[in-house]
């Protein structure tokens, strides 16, 4: 056993980014308190009920019979730990970043910091953060001193829910500490759960690669949503050209357009950018401005395809049978955190629509109001006057979906049949 497998690991969240660290730390050997003040949650966690979808029941089950993973929602299970990782939200509010959860988690970990033990931050984040508000937290609450009594450093997560080749384990891990002593600790910790670790040169660049990594998605997405929609008025078809221009073996990465952004991360993340570029030198960051500006109108443009599919068969939306197909956010997940469906199916109701969808990933307790959730039979197909595909998850019945030609609007080009309509 490795210097850093000594002691207890804290993992302070236990949601899509906390908890597969958590069980992946206990697989290779670690004793791991995960902490979450959700009572609910952990009180599922200990009876080995998942709720992400990268970690099974199965999964938790191992991670249980080891003895050494112990779910907790009492912050004095942080005691004695030596390496805690603080996997927290961090949302917006009222479009500025909101590090209430990162202060918090700070707080209560402060009074557990003992001499050599080190702390890592993994929340997105702006650029500063770890130092300039985290650690005074800490030391605040410590009476010790960073990077002279305990180790202070930040790991930005880069978990991408639902694909089935990249995961945590073998997606190369960044790095950081506030200084070297740090920025060993904290890579030797990583070390031993991922399978290659890329040194920061410090916690600001750590911080904000992962902006940028992003930034970078949400910014070419909205380049082809916004492509998108003017072939459209042009008649070429979007597909083909994004097709085409994928032939290039060098020099261009395939985006392709859709209903909107959601998740945690792309409505959210270039945001904390923006907004720190602002108030740090004044400037506007026009590119996330422009970004968002797209992406945020991609659910208005699906509504107004819908009326405009409509309309071409004399119905208005007022009064009309729409089947939604995926409600979450992106393929194969049940993630509907930001979806854009659930701004898609707001705008249909306001309009009159009467709505249905099927999605066999989503918890019923995320389906937006007043949308009723189905199964994909040829009945339901039959009654709806347009189905609108949002999210296409593997799991739905396509060939039956294909038979519908015409009556289809299919933002994901899932469909093959030329009558379908698409984005
Ligand atoms: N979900 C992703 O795909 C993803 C990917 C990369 C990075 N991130 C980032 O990781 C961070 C966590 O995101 P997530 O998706 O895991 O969020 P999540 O909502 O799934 O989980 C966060 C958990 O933290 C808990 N929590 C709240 N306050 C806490 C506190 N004071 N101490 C301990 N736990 C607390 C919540 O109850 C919740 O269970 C965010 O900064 C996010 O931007 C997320």
């Amino acid at each position: 056993m490795t210097a850093s497998l000594q002691g207890r690991v804290a993992v302070l969240g236990q949601g899509y980014v906390g908890l597969p660290l958590a069980v992946r730390a206990v697989e290779v050997g670690h004793t791991v308190v995960g902490f979450d003040p959700d009572k609910d949650r952990v009180d599922r966690l200990r009876r080995g009920q998942s709720f992400i979808d990268d970690i099974t029941d199965a999964d938790l089950a191992a991670a249980l019979a080891t003895g050494r993973y112990t779910p907790s929602e009492n912050p004095a299970d942080l005691a004695d730990f030596t390496v805690a990782v603080v996997c927290v939200p961090t949302p917006l509010r009222d479009g500025a970043p909101d590090l209430r959860y990162i202060e918090d988690s700070a707080r209560m970990l402060a009074p557990h910091v003992t001499a050599g033990s080190c702390v890592v931050l993994e929340s997105t984040t702006y650029p500063g953060t770890t130092e300039e508000v985290f650690l005074p937290i800490l030391e605040a609450g410590s009476g010790l001193l960073a990077g002279v009594d305990f180790h202070v450093g930040y790991s930005p997560e880069r978990i991408d829910p639902g694909n089935p080749t990249w995961g945590l384990q073998n997606t190369p891990k960044i790095v950081s500490g506030i200084d070297e002593a740090s920025g060993a600790v904290v890579s030797a910790f990583y070390d031993t759960v991922v399978d290659r670790t890329m040194a920061a040169p410090g916690t600001r660049e750590a911080e904000l690669a992962k902006l940028l990594e992003n930034t970078f998605r949400h910014v070419n997405i909205a380049l082809v949503n916004e492509l998108a929609i003017y072939c459209h008025e042009l008649g070429v078809d979007v597909w083909s050209v994004i097709d085409l221009a994928a032939s290039k073996p060098f020099g261009f990465m395939k985006f392709t357009p859709g209903p909107g952004v959601g998740g945690h991360c792309l409505p959210i993340d270039p945001s904390y950018l923006s907004w720190q570029v602002r108030r740090a030198l004044g400037r506007t960051f026009r590119f996330v401005e422009i970004a968002n500006d797209v992406n945020d109108n991609m659910p208005a443009y699906v509504v107004s395809r819908v009326a405009e599919h409509l309309n071409r068969r004399r119905l208005a939306v007022n009064g009309s049978n729409v089947l939604l197909v995926g409600l979450s956010y992106k393929r194969n997940s049940g993630d509907a955190r930001e979806s854009p469906a659930t701004a898609v199916a707001r705008r249909l109701a306001d309009l009159g629509a009467r709505l249905q969808a099927v999605d066999p990933l989503i918890a019923p307790s995320a389906v937006p109001e007043p949308v009723q959730l189905v199964d994909c039979t040829p009945d339901k197909v039959a009654e709806a006057d347009v189905v609108v595909v949002l999210a296409d998850h593997d799991d739905v019945d396509w060939d039956l979906l294909e038979q519908q030609g015409d009556r289809v609007l299919d933002t994901r080009n899932r469909l093959a049949n030329p009558a379908v309509d698409r984005l």
